[in-house]
């Protein structure tokens, strides 16, 4: 774990609300695993006080990048940033995916939930990837970086009309999912719906949660999540997540 004053290189805006910010740390690039974040400081000042937490959205050599949605104060401020702007960044944190032996690997996401899998991808190199997105309307949809896509939003407005469990359901009927495991990650009652789903067909997931966090790296206690089997009682989702296999925990 590093604290580093990044450059940012570039901060595109991909669609109404969504950006791309790519910074240049070389430290942080050098040792990141899929699926961990980064707590970013979003201001030169004391105000806001705590970071943000963002996904890992991918590595290019020296270079990092998130993908985030304007969301409250911190990220209208982040979306702000331009080339040249540092911004101080810890990371990278927490527990990322893990890449095993299976042969095929699923991608599931929710809205913004798209962000830690392009360098997953890249990652997962001789699998066969099929990724499942999900949005309550066309406007939602973000592909970057992603491979074989199918889309589902709520209105029917794009894809498959349901959600993006629902279109897993239809797509894995049928099929034999003992080397297959599925990668997921979007808003908490997506990841329960995907919880139930997995439980129902026996499949290996393991699915990346988001609460809100201050420290980012254990000292707090400020991110709790309920574990299901319980000797103490409660994970950090900061410390022993974000990523988790969905068996473990209770949302
Ligand atoms: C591991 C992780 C990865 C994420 N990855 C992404 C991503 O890739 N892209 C993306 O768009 N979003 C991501 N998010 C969500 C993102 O962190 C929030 O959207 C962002 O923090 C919102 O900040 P804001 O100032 O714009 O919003 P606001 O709503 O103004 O502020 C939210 C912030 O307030 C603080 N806060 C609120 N309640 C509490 C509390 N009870 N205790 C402590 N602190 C509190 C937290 O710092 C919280 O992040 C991720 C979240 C987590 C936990
Ligand atoms: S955010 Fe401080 S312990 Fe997790």
């Amino acid at each position: 774990m590093l604290i580093d004053l990044a450059t940012v290189q570039s901060n595109i805006k991909l669609k109404e609300n969504v950006y791309l910010l790519k910074v240049f740390s070389p430290g942080i690039a050098a040792s990141i695993l899929p699926g961990q974040f980064c707590n970013i400081k979003v201001n030169e000042s004391d105000y806001p006080l705590l970071r943000r937490p963002f996904s890992i959205c991918d590595v290019e050599g020296e270079f990092i990048f998130f993908l985030f949605n304007v969301h409250g104060e911190g990220t209208e401020i982040l979306s702000r940033k331009k080339e040249g702007d540092i911004i101080d960044i810890l990371g990278p944190l927490g527990k990322g995916f893990t890449i095993g032996k299976e042969k095929n690997a699923i991608i599931a996401a929710g809205g913004l939930g798209v962000a830690p899998f392009p360098f997953l991808i890249k990652k997962l190199r001789d699998k066969n990837i099929q990724c499942i997105i999900g949005g309550r309307t066309d406007k939602e949809i973000i592909t970057y970086g992603l491979v074989n896509v199918n889309v589902s939003t709520d209105d029917g407005s794009l894809g498959f009309r349901g959600t993006a469990v629902d279109l897993l359901r239809t797509k894995l009927a049928g099929q034999t999912l003992n080397d297959s495991i599925i990668y997921s990650c979007g808003p908490n009652p997506m990841m329960k719906a995907l919880q139930g789903l997995v439980d129902e067909i026996n499949v290996k997931c393991e699915i990346s949660i988001e609460c809100a966090m201050a420290c980012g790296f254990g000292i707090c206690q400020g991110c709790p999540v309920e574990k299901s089997v319980s000797d103490d009682k409660y994970y950090l989702v900061c410390k022993d997540g974000p990523v988790f296999n969905a068996k473990d925990i209770v949302l």
